[in-house]
């Protein structure tokens, strides 16, 4: 419906455009996947627009939730010699031809260098001389992936919190800065949050004029971050599950994207977080439960409908012969010597997390394909522009 019409008395055309060539029509409703093709000029139709201005607000909100709760702000590098999640997923930096002849074939820094997949561990660095820190920065995974929740250039919002001993501290801080964001973009831009949800994934069952849709979503997804179970709760409810999977589910196992639908399904379509994952499946940095037979650290998962994991967080081990002794047999302790000072010169329990905010973009706002959150995206064979 169009609330206003125009009465021109002269028309003045600026930069003239062949309407006949431009990909972009101004009736038609594109599928997002037809407007994808086009990176340098999809920003000028509305979705997009929308997308950009609530992303927008959604970094300015997110600085603010944590700069309101006493956090630093720390840039963590970008360029970094050690793999937080040690899961291989790096991109390597190298020189171009010219410059590594003049480098005389030696590396740049003298040692392997890769894009950071956190920066985790920079900010553990920083929470011995801070309380509360965090940072929110571009992240890079070599994941071979083409599915609809992974990019190989992300953002990642990460916070480090020490004196904390339990998952619920950091779990609580989830939950906080998910709230807190959100009502801050549904108050700045409900009319750029509607159009989403009225186009693009009508499948969220929100009312239908503005008003009562904000008030729907609030209630959707501001309401219910409540469900916890563990990590072996989730293996018995799927082994249980009339459903059979591509994947068995099987204790030692990760949890994959059929199992982690599953386990949002059965607790309601509601976020749930997943805790205490077993040890051989976690990276070193991750605080040993001490448990057993069933060996477990402080890991938390935050599942939630639609896209899966949304957050991934930890207490750390702060015990120094607890680190020693796992570094040690995964050959990384000369790497990590550095971390294991950090632990030798005064440590206090602390933990965290990382939210991956294109899938927080693609979660709040209904949107199927991570591709679409995100200006430019890049992924495995595509980096347009
Ligand atoms: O679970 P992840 O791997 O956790 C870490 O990197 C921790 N070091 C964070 C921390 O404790 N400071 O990644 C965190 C989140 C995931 O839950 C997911 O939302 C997002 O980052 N993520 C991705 N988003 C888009 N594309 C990818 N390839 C992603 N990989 C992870
Ligand atoms: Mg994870």
């Amino acid at each position: 419906m169009q609330n206003m019409e125009l009465k021109a008395e002269t028309i003045r055309v600026v930069g003239p455009c062949d309407i006949w060539s431009f990909p972009l029509k101004m009736k038609e409703r594109h599928p997002l996947e037809y407007v994808r093709q086009f990176p340098h000029l999809r920003c000028r139709n509305n979705t997009l627009g929308s997308l950009l201005r609530i992303r927008s607000e959604a970094t300015a909100a997110i600085h603010s939730f944590f700069q309101d709760n006493g956090y630093v702000h720390i840039h963590t590098p970008i360029i970094t010699s050690n793999d937080c999640e040690g899961a291989g997923d790096l991109f390597q930096i190298e020189t171009s031809n010219e410059a590594r002849e003049s480098a005389e074939k030696t590396h740049f820094f003298n040692v392997p260098a890769f894009l950071t997949v956190s920066g985790q561990l920079h900010l553990e660095v920083m929470s011995g001389a801070f309380t509360h820190v965090f940072t929110f920065g571009p992240t890079f995974r070599a994941e071979n992936s083409q599915s609809r929740r992974h990019l190989a250039e992300f953002y990642m919002v990460e916070a480090e919190l020490s004196f904390t001993e339990s998952l619920q501290d950091i779990m609580q801080v989830m939950e906080d800065l998910f709230k807190t964001a959100t009502s801050t973009v549904l108050s700045k831009c409900p009319r750029d949050v509607e159009l989403f949800h009225k186009y693009m994934a009508p499948a969220q069952k929100v009312g239908t004029d503005a008003e009562e849709q904000i008030c729907d979503l609030v209630e959707n997804l501001l309401s219910h971050l409540l469900e916890e179970i563990s990590y072996s709760e989730a293996v018995e409810i799927l082994k249980r599950a009339s459903q059979t999977f591509t994947f068995k589910p099987e204790w030692g196992c990760d949890l994959q994207t059929e199992h982690e639908k599953y386990l949002v399904k059965h607790c309601g379509e509601v976020p749930v977080f997943v805790i205490n994952y077993p040890y051989d499946l976690k990276p070193f940095y991750m605080r040993d439960n001490e448990d057993g037979p069933q060996h477990t650290v402080a890991a938390v998962d935050l599942l939630v409908p639609g896209v899966g994991e949304l957050c991934g967080g930890s207490l750390r081990e702060e015990r120094l012969p607890f680190l020693e002794s796992r570094l040690q047999r995964l050959g990384l302790t000369d790497a990590y010597q550095w971390y294991l000072d950090l632990r030798k010169f005064g440590s206090v329990p602390h933990g965290g997390f990382g939210m991956g905010f294109e899938r927080y973009l693609q979660y709040i706002l209904g949107v199927d394909n991570i591709k679409d959150v995100i200006p430019f995206p890049r992924f495995s064979h595509s980096c347009l522009l």
